[in-house]
């Protein structure tokens, strides 16, 4: 079966871009048709200045959310980056593939490291290195497809570039990823901030099944569209609040969730993480190579 996978990073509130460009399509197609893995990842989280009470509390609250929006732990599994040490052991290795130059020619790194300098604060190490634990990701799982959105499509390909690579250097170890694009994400992000008419426009059409173009034949005036657009939002939003309502009187189960998640994770993950360290030269420790006392 297709081993899909995909991160949310717990930085922000997560937006109505988030859930109809990318959380909707996961639970309402992704989770039915592959082998689906859902991860918050709050490593990422730390890579520019954070305060970590909020990220602690962004995470639960993104887990709170996947599960409300539909994902359901009986078809996908959901976790904490943070919990299952693979990330962090297979980014090692993949930072001794990768190049220094390599990361530096990211568009993100270079966007968001000028951005931090302008601030008058360091640029984090971590911030370099970001693309190298995204690929680590990805490939512990022997990952077939990624839905990340347009801005991420530069990792995935780095993502492939090290697989190749590695698979090249120390022997066939890793799967080659695809990326796929989720669909209306950037759309709906209206970086403006003031929606515009194409804005409204799409978001209607996500809600409603419609096309932009369609639909823009059907309204005259600006006050209709805007007030149809937002009644379509309070109808598809209504499910995910109540069900997120539900979770958040009982925090037990989403903990449970991330528990068992985490669980499966770590068992999915190790084996090829394992093999990588082999791979690479690394010295097997005694127990793992069934050699006791
Ligand atoms: N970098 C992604 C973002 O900012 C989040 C992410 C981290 C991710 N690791 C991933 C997405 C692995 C897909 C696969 O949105």
């Amino acid at each position: 079966m297709t081993r899909v996978f995909s991160g949310i990073k717990p930085t922000g509130h997560l937006t109505l871009g988030n859930y109809l460009g990318a959380m909707r399509r996961w639970a309402d197609v992704d989770q039915h048709r592959a082998d689906a893995l859902f991860c918050i990842v709050d490593l990422h989280a730390l890579t520019v200045e954070h305060d970590p009470a909020r990220v602690r509390r962004l995470s639960r609250q993104a887990a709170t959310l996947l599960l409300a929006s539909g994902l359901d732990p009986a078809l996908c599994t959901v976790f904490v980056q943070s919990h299952v040490d693979e990330h962090a052991r297979l980014s090692y290795l993949l930072e001794c593939v990768a190049t220094d130059g390599e990361m530096r020619r990211m568009i993100q790194y270079k966007e968001k490291a000028g951005r931090e300098r302008e601030r008058g604060g360091g640029v984090r190490l971590s911030l370099l290195t970001y693309p190298v634990l995204m690929a680590a990701d990805i490939l512990a799982y022997g990952t077939d497809e990624v839905p990340v959105g347009d801005d991420q499509t530069q990792h995935v390909e780095l993502a492939r570039d090290l697989a190749v690579r590695f698979n090249q250097r120390y022997g066939s170890t890793f799967v080659v990823p695809r990326a796929v694009t989720d669909s209306g994400r950037e759309v709906v992000y209206g970086k403006e901030g003031r929606p515009g008419v194409a804005n409204l426009l799409e978001i209607l059409a996500a809600c409603t099944g419609g096309n932009p173009s369609g639909l823009s034949g059907v309204y005259e005036s600006y006050g209709a569209l805007k007030k149809d657009t937002a009644e379509a939002v309070v109808e598809v939003l209504r499910p995910v609040q109540e069900r997120h309502r539900e979770l958040c009187a009982d925090p037990g189960y989403v903990e449970g969730v991330l528990r068992d998640g985490a669980e499966r994770a770590r068992a999915m993950a190790r084996p090829t993480v394992d093999a990588a360290y082999r791979a690479i030269g690394l010295l097997p420790a005694a127990a793992d190579i069934g050699v006791t006392a």
